[in-house]
């Protein structure tokens, strides 16, 4: 039996987002390079998409590259770019197969000309499917999105088009790079880390945190399964008492 028969469909996150950690720490293991890692960690994107999109998962987040990921060796960058390149070429098919929709997050403009060709093109063509939307961190981090959205409510402040007394909550959230999707309610990071990186720090104010010390390129839709059953047996409280949510 599959850990997916013991799912509650009810109880499904809309949005699931996840930091893919340990494709070099796997390859290591192997005594490979550390880019033969990313490479294979393709496979688990691939499969992870694949089952969120069948479970009715809405939103999928995945952590692709970080801001801080730019201080790593140009050889590894090089190689993480043109995996980018090839896997998004290749994998665009598939996406309109699934009627998948790809949108990124980040500062997309510090990507390498033709790497950000490639998402915009993928991106445009896949801009009508429905299913689920895969949303890939690239060149991300959550204090690099929020200093955006500060500068930006800022400069409208600054221009009399919002009043400093009218900002709330919603007036931040609208200014995220994530704006167009609910928060995610469950957050995933595979390789035994247990930090959130810089990653959707506003989002994940109530999300679920899931740690497995699975390393990225072994993680497959049945440990998708075992983090959403292990998230739907939580009791969320949102800070009240638990009589008051049952
Ligand atoms: C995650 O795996 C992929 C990226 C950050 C691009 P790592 O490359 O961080 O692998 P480890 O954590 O060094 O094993
Ligand atoms: C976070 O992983 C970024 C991505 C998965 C893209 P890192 O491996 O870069 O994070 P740290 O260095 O362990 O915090
Ligand atoms: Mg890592």
């Amino acid at each position: 039996m599959s850990t997916k028969d013991l799912l509650n469909q009810d109880k499904m996150p809309k949005h699931i987002a996840i930091i893919m950690d340990g494709n070099g720490r796997w390859a290591k293991q192997q005594g490979k390079l550390r880019t033969f890692g990313h490479a294979s960690g393709v496979t688990a994107v691939k499969d992870v998409t694949e089952g969120a999109a069948e479970l009715g998962v809405e939103v999928l987040t995945l952590y692709a590259f970080s801001t801080e990921n730019w201080n790593r060796p140009k050889f590894e960058i090089d190689a993480l770019m043109s995996l980018l390149v090839q896997t998004i070429s290749k994998e665009t098919e598939t996406l309109m197969k699934n009627n998948i929709r790809l949108a990124t997050i980040g500062d997309t403009n510090s990507l390498p000309s033709g790497v950000k060709e490639k998402l915009e093109k993928a991106i445009a063509k896949t801009a009508g499917n429905s299913r689920m939307t895969l949303v890939l961190a690239l060149s991300y981090s959550s204090r690099w999105e929020i200093t955006k959205a500060v500068r930006e409510i800022a400069n409208e402040v600054k221009e009399g088009k919002i009043d400093v007394d009218a900002i709330n909550e919603n007036t931040i959230s609208s200014h995220l790079t994530t704006s167009e999707w609910p928060d995610p309610e469950l957050m995933i990071r595979t390789s035994g880390e247990t930090r959130i990186s810089n990653y959707l720090l506003w989002q994940l104010a109530y999300a679920e945190l899931y740690f497995t010390t699975k390393l990225w390129p072994d993680f497959r839709k049945e440990d998708l399964y075992e983090a959403i059953y292990n998230y739907q047996n939580r009791e969320r409280r949102f800070g009240m008492i638990s009589e008051q949510v049952k």
